[in-house]
This record gives C-alpha cells, sequence and structure tokens, in this order.
C-alpha cells in the first residue's frame, strides 16, 4: 500500500494570506517511526455514516462510496465501530459473531473489499474489538445457558449463584455501566430460577470470563482472522472490565451508585492489575505481523499511572487520552496537554487527542454552552451557543491537530455537527435511555445519520427513493452543514479540517516528537514543533496581536491583518523576508 502520499486533495482557494505555504522544513526524526504515531484516524460508525441500499442503516458499501470524502479531507486511518453481527443492543458493542460481518452492513467479502480500497488509497484500517462481553445470542452464551451448572460452556462466562436463601439476590453488589445491578438471573430448562450471570454493561452483553483459556485462545485466533485480511489495528473496548478480582468481592463505592470508572481505585471488578497479562498476550499476537499493527486501549481509569501501566513497552501501543476529550474549552487544555505529555514520557508512549466519538456529546453543543465540561453532556436542556461551538469546534481542530502525536476525528465532528437533541422519544435506541428508567436520553444525539448532500433529510445519507428512513431522524436545516455544501464554502468547518490535514501531511514537524510552550499569556495557548512551525489558540476571549516575526499558515477564521479574534487558532512559520 501506499502510505504517506498526500492524498490528491482539490485545493481550497481559502487560506488566510493566499493559503497554506509548505516550505516550512523542520528535522524529521529518521529512526523507525510507525504509521501510528502521527496518524489523524476517523472514527467511523458505521451504522450512521452512509446507507448504500436505502434500508435507513448505513452499510460497508457507504463506507466505500465516502472514502472520496475521507481521502479529500486527507485522514490516515479509519477506526471503524463494530461492524460485526449483532442484535444491536448497545449499538453494535453486543457481538454475535467476531469472524463475520452483520448483513445490514453487507458481508466478509465486502470488508475485504473495503481493506483493499481503503489501502490502495494509502488509508488504514483498525477494528473494533469488543471482548469483555458478547451478546446473548452468541454461540458461546447460548451453549452456556443450556448446559449445567459447573460446565465447561459456563466457564467461559460469569456465572455464579445467587445470595439469600433462595438465591434470589445478585451474587455480589456490583452495578453496571447502564445503570442497576450488573447481575442478571437466567432460567433454567425445567422453568425454575437459575444461576445468575455478570454483565458489566446492558443485560443483553454477558462478560467473559478471561481467566478461562479457552476465551483467551479463541481471541488470539479472532485478532489472527482479522490481522490475516489486512486490518491495520484493533481497538480495545473497555480494557479495563475484562479483569476480575477472584471471588468477586463486594465492591466499596463509597454509597455512590454510578459507574465511575475515571475514579475508582481498587474495585474489583474494574482497572484489575491481572488485566494486563491479556494485553500482552494481545501484543504478541499484533508482533507476529509486520506493518506495524497496532493496539488502541478504551480505558478510562482513575489516574495518568493507572493508564500508563496499559501502555508499556510490550502491551497496548496507544489509548483513548479521555482527560482531553473531557476538559472544557479554557486554561485547563495547557494542564491537559502537560499532564499527558508527563504521563507517557515514562513510558514512551505516543499521546493521543481526541475531542468526540459515539459515547460523548457532540463538540459544537458542548463548546457552545457556558460551563463546556463533558459532565454537563447528559441533559438536553442546557442551551447551547451554535455559532460559538462552531467557532470553537475549528480552534479545536487546528489545536489538536497541531500536538505531537495521534489525532481522532470522530465522524461529522469535521462537519461541525451539534447534537440532535430533540429526537423523540420513542425513536431513542440507546439503552442507557431503558436502563435510567427514561432519565438519561443516552448517546443517540451524536449518532444521526451523516448529511452528504441536499436540503431536507436524509441529505444523501440513503440514495434517492429509499424506501426506509435513516434509523435515528435527522433534523431539518443540516442542508448547509452537509460534505457537498461545506466543500464549496471556503473557511467552512469541513475546510479548515482540509487545510489543516494537507499541511500536517507536508510539514515535516508533524512527523516529529519536538514540542515546546512559548511563553504567553495564560490564556493564550502558544507553542512551537521544531523551528518552523507554531501553534497559537486565543482562550482569552479578547483579541491578540500575532508576532509580526510569523506568517500565518492557516486559522480557524478569515484574518484581518495581524489580530487573532477570540476563540481562535493560527498555525505559523517564522516569516522569511
Ligand atoms: C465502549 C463503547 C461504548 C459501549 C461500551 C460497551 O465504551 O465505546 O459505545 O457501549 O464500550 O461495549
Amino acid at each position: 500500500m501506499t502510505v504517506n502520499e498526500p492524498a490528491a486533495i482539490e485545493p481550497s482557494t481559502w487560506g488566510p494570506l493566499g493559503g497554506p505555504r509548505t516550505e516550512s522544513g523542520g528535522a524529521v526524526d529518521t529512526a523507525h517511526r510507525p504509521w501510528w504515531r502521527d496518524a489523524v484516524v476517523y472514527e467511523v460508525y458505521p451504522r450512521s455514516f452512509r446507507d448504500s441500499d436505502g434500508d435507513g442503516e448505513g452499510d460497508l458499501d457507504g463506507i466505500r462510496a465516502g472514502l472520496d470524502h475521507l481521502q479529500d479531507l486527507g485522514v490516515d486511518a479509519l477506526w471503524i465501530a463494530p461492524w460485526f453481527p449483532s442484535p444491536m443492543a448497545d449499538g453494535g458493542y453486543d457481538v454475535s459473531d467476531y469472524c463475520s460481518i452483520d448483513p445490514r452492513y453487507g458481508s466478509l467479502e465486502d470488508a475485504v473489499a473495503l481493506l483493499a480500497e481503503a489501502h490502495a488509497r494509502g488509508i488504514r484500517v483498525i477494528i473494533d474489538m469488543v471482548a469483555n462481553h458478547t451478546a446473548l445470542d452468541h454461540p458461546w452464551f447460548t451453549a452456556a445457558l443450556a448446559a449445567p451448572e459447573g460446565s465447561p460452556e459456563r466457564e467461559r462466562f460469569v456465572f455464579r449463584d445467587g445470595r439469600g436463601p433462595d438465591g434470589n439476590e445478585p451474587p455480589n453488589n456490583w452495578i453496571s455501566a447502564f445503570g442497576g445491578p450488573a447481575w442478571e438471573r437466567t432460567t433454567n430448562p425445567d422453568g425454575t430460577p437459575g444461576q445468575w450471570y455478570l454483565h458489566t454493561f446492558a443485560p443483553e452483553q454477558p462478560d467473559l470470563n478471561w481467566t478461562n483459556e479457552h476465551v483467551r485462545t479463541d481471541f488470539d485466533g479472532i485478532l489472527r482472522f482479522w490481522f490475516d485480511r489486512g486490518v491495520d489495528g484493533i481497538r480495545v473496548d473497555a480494557a479495563p472490565a475484562f479483569f476480575k478480582t477472584p471471588g468477586l468481592p463486594d465492591a466499596d463505592y463509597g454509597g455512590d451508585l454510578r459507574f465511575r470508572s475515571g475514579e475508582w481505585v481498587g474495585n474489583p471488578h474494574w482497572d484489575v492489575d491481572d488485566v494486563h497479562d491479556i494485553f500482552k498476550r494481545w501484543r504478541r499476537v499484533a508482533e507476529e505481523y509486520d506493518g506495524d499493527r497496532v493496539l488502541v486501549a478504551e480505558a478510562v481509569v482513575a489516574s495518568p499511572e493507572r493508564l500508563a501501566r496499559y501502555l508499556a513497552p510490550d502491551e497496548i501501543h496507544t489509548a483513548f487520552n479521555f482527560e482531553f476529550l473531557k476538559v472544557p474549552w479554557d486554561v485547563g487544555l495547557r494542564r491537559v496537554i502537560d499532564e499527558t505529555r508527563e504521563t507517557l514520557a515514562p513510558v514512551g508512549a505516543t499521546a493521543t487527542w481526541v475531542l468526540g466519538s459515539h459515547d460523548e456529546l457532540r463538540l459544537t453543543t458542548r463548546y457552545g454552552r457556558v460551563d463546556s465540561s463533558s459532565e454537563v453532556g447528559v441533559s438536553p436542556d442546557i442551551p447551547s451557543d451554535l455559532a460559538l461551538g462552531t467557532r470553537r469546534v475549528r480552534a479545536a481542530a487546528l489545536l489538536m491537530l497541531a500536538l505531537p502525536g495521534t489525532a481522532y476525528i470522530y465522524q461529522g465532528d469535521e462537519l461541525g455537527l451539534p447534537s440532535v437533541d430533540d429526537i423523540p422519544e420513542d425513536r431513542l435506541q440507546d439503552p442507557i435511555w431503558e436502563r435510567s428508567g427514561h432519565t438519561l436520553r443516552g448517546r443517540d444525539a451524536c449518532r444521526v445519520p451523516l448529511p452528504w448532500h441536499g436540503d431536507e433529510p436524509p441529505y444523501g445519507f440513503s440514495p434517492d427513493g429509499a424506501i426506509s428512513q435513516p434509523w435515528l431522524p435527522q433534523p431539518a436545516g443540516w442542508g448547509a452543514l452537509t460534505v457537498e455544501a461545506q466543500a464549496a464554502d471556503p473557511g467552512s468547518t469541513l475546510d479548515v479540517h482540509r487545510w489543516a490535514l494537507h499541511l500536517r501531511r507536508e510539514l515535516p514537524a508533524f512527523r516529529t516528537d519536538d514540542f515546546a510552550w512559548r511563553e504567553s499569556p495564560a490564556e493564550v495557548l502558544d507553542f512551537q514543533r521544531g523551528p518552523h512551525l507554531r501553534c497559537v489558540v486565543n482562550l482569552s476571549g479578547e483579541p491578540i496581536t500575532l508576532d509580526p516575526e510569523w506568517d500565518v499558515l492557516i486559522s480557524s477564521v478569515p484574518l484581518d491583518g495581524p489580530v487573532l479574534e477570540h476563540d481562535a487558532a493560527a498555525w505559523l512559520t517564522p516569516r522569511t523576508s
């Protein structure tokens, strides 16, 4: 495959000082540098990306049809959220078969064709491995239910007798991520109440027992199955959940029965030390292959030190940076950048910079709120200034894409899509809605199908004459946000992303680890990547004057002279004349 070659993009005419200049130099690290160290990875949520057959749900041919957009955008890799057969109790994170493709998305042949087509364009593919739990209809689980207590089939999962005289109470006090107890009682074949099984997430997602050697060996094979077909990396879903303290003792939640994995220390079902054996094993499998196959952890744990343990040199290569994802749009960004770098330096790991995903409030909506921390995201009632949010999204793109490490863009964030907070209740699909007793609407607001072209739903998401509506309703008024509209609009959110990604490919400074803060007021982030590249982000609420010794390569807002307005960012290079 061809890599590191700039995609053939149609350059936009927009650029604050006549468009990007690419003559900047900078030392490139010459030692072998795996592709993922500097990659920009685009998250595809397949159900919502593009629908090629008109059934209202995205599919693999839809992703293939969208590759032109992704190549024009200039991303290096895709992370495709689960594409396996699934009853969709949790949007595909409940898997019925790990070596196949959900028929609603296509076939294994389609997946192989997609991999080949992406590779031919220099785009790599990371898939999502959901190995903490299966779906209820996975043959391992149906066999376990049909088998007697203590059988090898049951040993693949976490079955226990209930507490209390009739076993009517769950085996321990563990809670589920989606609310309520983490245990579900089974019914025996003769209709009597049976054992309980553990589910860290929804009851439709029974936890596998990772102390079981059959589970470990089978997943070695599953990883090889996909590596053999050419996938370039594996996202490890819910990594800290895999291992549980033997004996399954009660947890001490301190009286707060909410899933707070980012705060738990010494919890018996989260971030248990033995979990690392599993990922060392996965690393060995990845290293059987050439091409720098990468493992990416989703690991929300209590401290940077705990996270670094997943990133030891013989374990997972990179991990999502949830601190960056959650910090408000303010000076706290500087602290998180520093902490991230300090945490990762001792283990030599690469930073990741993530601002959105299929689990979060859309960035435009969050950044438009007075309190832009992500914790407030669950409530649709909090007002948001979307114009301000859009402005900040563009600035944040320049910040994120200037930092050393891997950057992630969630589909639609390159368009500045807002959250869709008014999906009718009877259309909500996220299990959080039901599990929370209709108090939390869940994550559907960021999963609404993408708008490609046109002025009304389905905005090109489904083909003309489609028989079904998009699986989540799209709002009116997205005509100006479509890919087509923004591609033709110099200075649009899409245009800023494209230019930034184009520059990122061209400038050697981006293939180094160079990073140094410059002296600046606290509310201005100002850093250099080697001698020839500088990024300035204005968080001060006031205009600032840019250094006259430096020229602007790109800015997140059109510039009028050397003044950078509030909530804006620019990349600079030394003036040569
Ligand atoms: C991860 C996924 C999320 C899913 C959960 C359970 O957090 O990102 O969407 O619900 O794992 O698999």
